[in-house]
């Protein structure tokens, strides 16, 4: 039995390669199911295209949970100039042939937690964390089933890149992100720190392509896309990768290093919202509960992707 996942996430097209991912590393992930909140793109479509990538990875087995629709205070920042109209890039879409389950996301993600074995559950958030501090902030206890929140946000030493100063998925909800980083849980976070040092290069995306099935073709082109995009900078530089660095760590952990600290978040400033203030300096006032990823390993991260994709494309 592989290790026990919720998946948070806005798809998206990096949360559509992370899912990809997710998807194929059937034996070592066992994913209880897939929540989707309002990020990108509105929360209809971050569930109808979770369910269509769901779909694609041939992982209908897994269910869907439709979330929250906006952030807990501010109102929604979506990011359509970076993932499409759609919010899987270019990809062809047509309705997924199951849709969302009936059940909210955050009842999915508080039953899920609550029925769990202390410590078993690892949470993947890859888009604002509005759903996560719903969740915690109705049921605190559900902290004990959680082994740890595995997050792609943030931003020390790389600067913003939805403003000068603050990541998209915290910026984006900060007040649910200053509440998972407060909670007390183990967060292992994945700021533009270390995903700027993971880039889609051509020759890596000629690879994952290479691998010749549905989901691998997929995700070929969700990369390609972002990599077309000016804001991505040179196409040959390739575009950083975010969302599949959480899934990968549990793969292969060695391809990425952390520093232990502590987080908080700016949730008032107009000019700084959504800031991280990643704090090292230990100090009995500021709990170390999170480790940040300081460095990457762009070829481990196409390395994973790549053969698992590779592997599950061989299954009968
Ligand atoms: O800043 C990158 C993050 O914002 C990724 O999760 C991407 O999907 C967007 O949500
Ligand atoms: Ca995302």
């Amino acid at each position: 039995m592989g290790r026990r996942l919720i998946i948070d996430c806005d798809p998206g097209v990096d949360d559509a390669v992370m899912l990809l991912l997710a998807c194929a590393a059937r034996d070592a992930l066992d994913i209880a199911g897939i929540t989707t909140v309002a990020g990108n793109v509105g929360a209809a479509l971050t569930a109808r295209n979770a369910c269509i990538v769901r779909g694609i990875a041939a992982r209908e087995d897994i269910p869907v949970f439709a979330g929250c629709t906006r952030p807990l205070r501010r109102a929604p920042v979506e990011a359509g100039h970076f993932h499409g109209e759609s919010g899987l890039g270019d990809l062809p879409i047509s309705a997924p042939r199951h849709g969302p389950e009936p059940r909210h996301a955050v009842d999915f993600i508080v039953a899920t937690l609550l029925a769990a074995a202390p410590a078993s559950v690892t949470l993947v958030a890859t888009g604002p964390l509005t759903n996560v501090a719903t969740a915690l902030a109705r049921e605190p206890v559900i902290r004990r089933g959680l082994r740890e929140i595995a997050l792609m946000g943030g931003a020390r030493s790389e600067g913003g890149n939805i403003t000068a100063s603050s990541e998209y998925n915290i910026h984006a909800d900060p007040d649910a992100a200053q509440a998972v980083f407060g909670s007390g849980c183990t967060v292992v976070a994945f700021g533009l720190d270390a995903t700027h040092q993971v880039r889609a290069t051509p020759a890596r995306v000629d690879a994952v392509r290479a691998v010749g099935s549905r989901a691998a073709l997929a995700a070929a082109e969700l990369l390609e896309f972002s990599n077309a995009l000016p804001a991505n900078g040179p196409r040959a530089q390739g575009a950083p990768l975010h969302d599949p660095c959480p899934i990968v760590w549990l793969l292969r952990p060695e391809a990425f290093r952390f520093r232990p600290c502590h987080v908080d978040v700016e949730t008032a400033s107009p000019l700084t919202l959504g800031h991280t203030a990643v704090e090292f300096r230990a100090a009995p006032q500021r709990p170390q509960n999170v480790l940040w990823a300081v460095a990457a390993d762009g070829d481990a991260v196409f390395d994973v992707l790549t053969a698992s994709l590779a592997q599950d494309s061989r299954r009968p």
